[in-house]
């Protein structure tokens, strides 16, 4: 048992790390009851295809798969747009977009304005897959590509933007880090679990003061009120998203 569940946690350690080298560490099988064997809860990577994942629960696993054009990002546990996470392999499951310098297709019934003046930001957004992208060279800053004109906006004092969960979030401007969760986020808490500070997929169990981590499955957010995961999407907790 123990070192069943040693295992798997060096596989799902080693297949986060090695993100441009998975062929030299398969150790997660492709079964999910498999691949979840001595995993109590959690959500884990596909082995070879970064459209799936496996939600673990008491050993036992479910496997999942994201929408088209979306694939599992192990940093942030969810399903993000396949233009926002690079698959450390190929995507089998969805052809990649065969993408010539000769031929710009444009879709859609307006044509991008080449004679018409445009924000420096609406270049940015050309061919963007959500509606708010980073500012490429300020971390505290995004693109809301949405908007006409397209406008550079900045985050709240203190906080960096997050293109995964379109929102911003407390970090650090010199770094450009997020702020991890605070060592003594327990202290005075009875032992269960609290939603994480600003992570909404993300829920944090306490147990004789010490703070455990844990992910909602991808398509799921902590309910504060229920103290459990709900069905729901990390980008309708965004507090930028939705406004108008
Ligand atoms: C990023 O933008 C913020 C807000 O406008 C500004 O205060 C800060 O100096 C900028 N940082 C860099 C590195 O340009």
């Amino acid at each position: 048992m123990r070192s069943s569940s040693l295992s798997a946690l060096v596989s799902i350690v080693c297949s986060l790390l090695l993100h441009s080298r998975w062929g030299t560490c398969q150790q997660v099988p492709a079964d999910a009851n498999t691949a979840c064997r001595g995993v109590v809860s959690g959500t884990i990577p596909h082995p070879t295809d970064c459209t799936r994942y496996f939600v673990c629960w008491q050993s036992t696993g479910v496997a999942g798969q994201c929408s088209p054009n979306f694939v599992f990002n192990p940093l942030v546990m969810f399903c993000v747009h396949q233009s926002q996470y690079r698959c450390p392999m190929e995507v089998t499951t969805v052809e990649p977009e065969v993408t010539s310098s000769s031929t710009v297709e444009v879709t859609g019934g307006t044509t991008p304005g080449l004679c018409v003046q445009t924000p420096w930001e609406a270049h940015f957004c050309w061919n963007h897959a959500s509606e708010l992208i980073r500012n490429p060279v300020n971390c505290t800053q995004y693109i809301d590509c949405e908007r006409t004109p397209q406008a550079n906006q900045d985050c709240p004092p203190g906080k960096l933007f997050s293109l995964s969960y379109q929102d911003c979030f407390p970090g650090n401007e010199r770094t450009c880090q997020m702020e991890p969760l605070a060592g003594e986020f327990c202290d005075g808490k009875p032992a269960g679990s609290y939603a994480h500070p600003y992570l909404c997929n993300r829920f944090v169990t306490c147990f004789r003061g010490m703070p455990r981590l844990d992910t909602c499955p991808p398509g799921y957010v902590f309910d504060e009120a229920r103290l459990r995961c709900v069905h729901g999407d990390v980008l309708e907790c965004s507090s930028l998203l939705g406004g108008d």
